[in-house]
C-alpha cells in the first residue's frame, strides 16, 4: 500500500554518489538544490576543458564552496556553508599517469576517477578510446583504492543506442572486473537488466549508481505526443522490462551494491528544444523526492511496522558510504507526502532550465 498522505520519513542525510554541478552562473543556479538535501556528492569532471589534474580539482572545488557561501541562505547551510562537501573526481584521459593517480589518493578531496567512453556523451571527447593502454593506471588505483567511476557505453557508432551498454559489459567491463580484482568500480547510471545483474553477480568491489529517471519512467516517455527533449539523457532510457529489472535490484531485500546517484545534468532550455538537443535531465530539484515516489510505489519505502523501510534508506543513506568508505551521516532528512507543484522552468544564470516533472507535480516534499 502507498503512504498515506502526509506521511513524514526521516533518514539519515543522503548522499548523491553522480551529480553535474557545472561552473560559474549555472553551478551557483544549481547548488541549493543539492546542498539542501544531500551531505555530500561525488560532483562529475565533465567541464569544458575537463577537470584533468588534482590542481584542477582544488580550483574546480574552490569555485564551489566559494558558490556554497554565496548562496547558503538559498541552500540553507550554516554560516560558512560548511554542511555540504563536494567530493571531486578526475577525468580519465590518455594522458593521466600512475603518478596523478597517487598524487590524487594522497589528497583529502579526490574520491576517484571517470571513465567517458570517448564521444559517449555530453563533454566526453577528452576521454580514453584506448582501454587497455590505461592498465598501468588502474594498477595505481587498485593500490591506492582510488574508485574508478565508469560511464559504461560502447561508442561505435553500428551499435544500436538501445544496445551499447550491455555490449559495453561484454566487450570492456567484464575484462576489467576479471583482471583487476581489487579495483573498486562504480558502474553509473545503469539502465538495463543486463548491467543490473551483471552487477549483482559480480565481486564486491562492483557496485552501481541510478538515476531518478532510469527508475520512474521507460523509453516510451520520450516521445509521448511528440519527442520529449527534456526526458532525453544518456545512457537513453529503456524498455520497460529493464525498468522493471533496475526496481527489482534496488528493492532486494539487504542488497548492498545499488545506491543513489541522481546524475542530475543541467543544460539550459534552449539547447535541449532545439534541432540537435543536448543529454541531460535536470533533478535535483526532487534529488530525495523522486526516489521516495520509486519506493513507494514499489512498496518499499516503509515497513508493516510503520517504520522506514530498510531497503529505502540503505538505498539512500547508507550503502553509497559503504562502498566509498566513508561514515554515514550523522544528521538527517526529513519529507513529507505532500503534493507539490513542478515550476515549468528555473533560473539558470542568464538562461531557464526545465526540470524533471516541469509544469507536474511531486508527491513529496522537505521538511525544514
Ligand atoms: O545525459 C547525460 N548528461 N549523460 C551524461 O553522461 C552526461 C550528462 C551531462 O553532463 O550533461
Ligand atoms: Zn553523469
Amino acid at each position: 500500500m502507498p503512504a498515506p498522505a502526509n506521511t513524514r520519513i526521516t533518514i539519515p542525510r543522503p548522499d548523491d554518489w553522480h551529480l553535474h554541478l557545472r561552473d560559474g552562473d549555472a553551478l551557483n543556479a544549481v547548488l541549493p538544490d543539492t546542498a539542501r538535501r544531500f551531505a555530500r556528492a561525488i560532483v562529475m569532471p565533465n567541464l569544458k576543458p575537463p577537470i584533468r589534474t588534482l590542481d584542477d580539482a582544488a580550483g574546480y572545488r574552490e569555485r564551489i564552496l566559494a558558490a556554497l557561501k554565496a548562496n547558503r541562505d538559498a541552500a540553507k547551510l550554516s554560516d560558512d556553508g560548511s554542511n555540504f562537501a563536494p567530493l571531486m573526481t578526475l577525468y580519465l584521459t590518455p594522458e593521466t599517469t600512475p603518478d596523478m593517480v597517487s598524487a590524487a589518493a594522497a589528497s583529502e578531496f579526490v574520491h576517484g576517477i571517470k571513465l567517458y567512453p570517448a564521444g559517449a556523451t555530453t563533454n566526453s571527447d577528452a576521454g580514453v578510446n584506448n582501454l587497455d593502454a590505461m592498465s598501468p593506471v588502474f594498477e595505481a588505483m587498485e593500490r591506492e583504492g582510488l574508485v574508478l567511476q565508469i560511464h559504461g557505453e560502447v561508442t561505435d557508432t553500428d551499435v544500436d543506442v538501445f544496445d551499447r551498454e550491455h555490449i559495453f559489459i561484454e566487450r570492456h567491463l567484464n575484462p576489467i572486473v576479471e583482471r583487476f580484482a581489487g579495483l573498486k568500480i562504480v558502474f553509473e547510471h545503469i539502465t538495463t537488466r543486463d548491467a543490473a545483474e551483471f552487477v549483482a553477480a559480480a565481486p564486491d568491489t562492483v557496485a552501481a549508481t541510478l538515476t531518478p529517471q532510469h527508475l520512474l519512467m521507460n523509453r516510451n516517455a520520450i516521445f509521448v505526443g511528440g519527442i520529449r527533449p527534456h526526458n532525453y539523457c544518456l545512457p537513453v532510457l529503456k524498455r520497460e522490462e529493464h525498468r522493471a529489472a533496475l526496481l527489482r535490484a534496488v528493492t532486494a531485500k539487504d542488497q548492498t551494491k545499488f545506491f543513489i546517484g541522481t546524475d542530475s545534468a543541467p543544460h539550459a532550455t534552449h539547447t535541449k528544444e532545439t534541432s540537435c538537443g543536448c543529454a541531460g535531465i535536470y533533478s535535483s530539484h526532487g534529488g530525495v523526492e523522486f526516489y521516495a515516489e520509486v519506493f513507494d510505489a514499489a512498496d518499499a519505502l516503509l515497513a508493516a511496522s510503520g517504520d522506514v523501510d530498510s531497503r529505502f534508506v540503505n538505498f539512500m543513506s547508507r550503502n553509497g558510504p559503504a562502498f566509498y568508505g566513508l561514515p554515514v551521516n550523522a544528521e538527517t532528512l526529513t519529507i513529507e507526502k505532500v503534493d507539490r507543484p513542478v515550476p515549468e522552468s528555473l533560473e539558470f544564470g542568464e538562461h531557464t532550465l526545465t526540470p524533471l516533472r516541469a509544469g507536474e507535480s511531486l508527491a513529496w516534499r522537505l521538511v525544514d
